[in-house]
């Protein structure tokens, strides 16, 4: 029950801060105070299926996590952990790519390789972008279907963060969504694991010719908007001060938006 002592709290400061403010003759001393905005009704709570279903498209991935169920493992994952999760999610598009020599086909694959393959499209941790800088000294970097031959190696330079799996060298192209404990970004890439197709990897054509593009998409998924959701969501709102003297008529009414909170939550 933190909402609920946060705006009795909220509720205390508010009438303390209106009394200071009415008592305090001209001119009107500035006083510290957090208005924190009133905390938002919304629930940390990401519908995963909703999510992949309007972004990307996605549509290839997301069924393959409903075919295996992965999807409801995730889903846990991110409802029920601390820890978080996060998702490399590769576009239709990179599906389409796969049946083509040397790139083997998820066709051939068993139930059980298709999941553990779904799986290594995960860690089982949210990562704002931010965090890759870090997480990249410590390769390799065990997923949600294990380590060894099951973990991926990042690299991070300037923004720009690539992942290797062995079979599929590939970077991150967007965040879809990253506010903890929830991250997902696009990949251009399926991530191919060597757990399920061997060491015995054939030489890859030779990139495709759009290194220009790549480096531009970079920046763009590591803009300031894209880190501002992410990471350590919440915490500043109470880092914000303002004076009473001047928010008077904000702080009666935001007393009363608080008092209706607090009734609300204790009803
Ligand atoms: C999640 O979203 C999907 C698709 O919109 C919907 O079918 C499903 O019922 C939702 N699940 C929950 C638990 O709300
Ligand atoms: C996740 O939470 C939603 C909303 O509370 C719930 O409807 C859904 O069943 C949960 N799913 C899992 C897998 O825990
Ligand atoms: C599927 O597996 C069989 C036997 O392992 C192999 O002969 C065939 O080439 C594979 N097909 C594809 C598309 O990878
Ligand atoms: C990841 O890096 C480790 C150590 O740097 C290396 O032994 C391993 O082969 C790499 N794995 C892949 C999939 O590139």
């Amino acid at each position: 029950m933190e909402f609920p002592s946060k705006l009795v709290l909220l509720f205390l400061i508010a009438i303390l801060s209106s009394t200071q403010s009415q008592s305090a003759t001209s001119p009107p001393a500035p006083v510290p105070f957090s208005p924190a905005p009133a905390p938002a009704p919304t629930s940390p709570y990401v519908n995963l299926t909703d999510l992949l279903s309007v972004a990307g498209p996605f549509h290839e991935f997301l069924g393959y996590l409903q075919s295996t169920k992965v999807i409801d493992t995730f889903q846990n994952q991110a409802n029920n952990t601390h820890q978080g999760i996060t998702l490399f999610v590769p576009k239709d598009s990179a599906f389409r790519a796969l049946n083509k020599p040397p790139l083997p086909s998820l066709s051939n694959v068993s139930a059980d390789q298709l999941k553990q393959i779904m799986l290594f499209h995960a860690l089982p941790r949210f990562y704002s972008l931010a965090d890759f800088d870090k997480l990249s000294q410590k390769n390799p970097v065990s997923t949600f279907a294990g380590s060894g031959q099951f973990a991926l190696n990042f690299t991070y330079t300037n923004g720009l963060i690539r992942i290797d799996s062995g079979w599929s060298q590939t970077k991150l192209s967007s965040a879809v969504h990253s506010t903890n404990p929830v991250a997902i970004y696009q990949v251009d890439k399926v991530l191919l694991p060597e757990a399920v197709f061997g060491t015995d990897i054939p030489p890859m054509p030779a990139p495709a010719p759009a290194p220009e593009k790549a480096a531009s998409q970079a920046p763009d998924a590591d803009s300031p908007s894209a880190d501002a959701t992410s990471g350590k969501g919440g915490k500043g709102s109470g880092d914000s001060t303002s004076s009473a003297g001047s928010a008077g008529l904000g702080l009666l009414s935001k007393l009363v938006v608080a008092c209706g909170g607090v009734m609300m939550l204790l009803l």
